[in-house]
């Protein structure tokens, strides 16, 4: 996506065809830096300290941190070591372990002089399958929008509401939840957006929000606890999120506070639809609630805020009595019954085992 007339992407290969780049997410909405990883440590680095974060781009950053490693050793040991050093990481995005096993499965049959070279291969063609997917998300979901705006009377914005961060930076480009925003105003249906904050880390504040501004999309930040008030007075259509792991049976986890806006969405009759990649998919667990590992973070993240001061400094200030403590789940889980649909790079379907087997018939054999 562009910003500032310029084309980027949140992660690629540097000039010399080894390091790889980023950007610094942290440092966002105030700085646009971009950072270097230069080896498996870095990489795992960015993804503990969510320099990069979002599902999509943790698997893609596990990707190329592999090919950092193998820059060191190739043996066969060494790449099962750095599979599971990287999956540790961060424990809920299945992303993370769908990148780091497809790796393997490509690198482990190889000769160990071969790896390198089919390794960076490998890291490529997934950023740029990741690219593909979420524009075919883009398109599908953009369909969406148009219907719901023409129900409207195509007169009106459609008012969109999104939690989290799931828009380019969460992904290698286009995003998930935020590609059918994007596609669907660049096809000129009007659309607003209403933008969760997201503590603790407030990517909706910081990530989702800098990325409506470099696209010029119409939105309002709001805090989390505002959305079941803006359902209740129409001054919602539609919500969008994303997810970090859904279910076989449609159970979707995605960042804390996404099942309030589902509960909220479901009293108020207005459509939840998920936007996901094929990749976000586990296969193996149907019942999210008992079955996917939640991260739990530090409780400083909750205890203190960052942000700008006026003098262009950033700062980091307690918000809380010093002696109280904090728990800091990162995650929740949405139930199927919850969500209306699912929009993958294949289409929407139900959240459903039957729904998700009609777009992905493979997985059922
Ligand atoms: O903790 P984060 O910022 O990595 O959490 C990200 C999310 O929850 C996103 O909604 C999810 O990864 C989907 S990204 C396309």
């Amino acid at each position: 996506m562009k910003v500032n007339g310029r084309e980027y992407r949140s992660i690629w290969l540097a000039a010399d065809g080894l390091g790889v780049e980023i950007i610094d997410q942290t440092e966002l909405p105030f700085r646009l830096v971009v950072a270097r990883l230069q080896t498996l440590e870095a990489a795992m680095h960015a993804i503990r300290r969510m320099l990069v974060r979002g599902a999509p781009l943790i698997g893609a950053t596990a990707a190329y941190g592999i090919c950092l490693g193998l820059r060191r050793s190739a043996s066969s040991a060494a790449l099962e070591n750095m599979a599971a050093a990287l999956i540790a990481c961060r424990p809920t995005a299945i992303n993370l372990r769908w990148a780091v096993d497809r790796m393997l499965r490509v690198l482990l049959p190889l000769p160990e002089g071969e790896r390198l070279a089919a390794g960076y291969r490998e890291a490529g063609q997934i950023c740029e399958e990741d690219v593909a997917t979420n524009e075919a998300i883009g398109r599908h979901g953009a369909g969406l929008i148009d219907t719901i705006w023409r129900k409207k009377g195509a007169r009106s914005p459609v008012n969109i509401l999104t939690h989290c961060n799931a828009g380019w930076l969460a992904t290698v480009d286009w995003g998930t939840a935020l590609a059918p925003i994007f596609k669907a105003v660049a096809a000129g249906v009007p659309v607003h957006v209403w933008v969760d904050e997201t503590r603790p880390r407030n990517q909706g504040a910081s990530l989702t929000a800098w990325e409506l501004v470099a696209a010029g999309v119409d939105h309002d930040l709001i805090v989390d606890n505002a959305g079941g008030h803006l359902m209740q007075h129409g001054r919602v259509d539609l919500c969008i999120v994303g997810t970090d792991r859904t279910t076989a049976s449609g159970d979707v986890c995605n960042k804390i506070g996404t099942y309030l806006k589902a509960l909220a969405a479901f009293d108020n009759g207005v459509p939840f639809y998920v936007a996901l990649p094929g990749s976000t998919v586990d296969w193996t667990v149907s019942d999210g609630v008992a079955e996917i590992p939640i991260e739990e973070r530090g409780e400083e993240e909750v205890l203190q805020i960052q942000g700008q001061d006026a003098e262009g400094t950033m700062r980091r200030v307690s918000i809380a009595p010093p002696a109280t403590r904090a728990v800091n789940p990162a995650f929740d889980v949405t139930p199927a019954r919850l969500v209306t649909g699912l929009i993958t790079e294949r289409g929407i379907c139900a959240a459903s085992r039957p729904g998700l087997l009609g777009l992905y018939p493979e997985q059922g054999q």
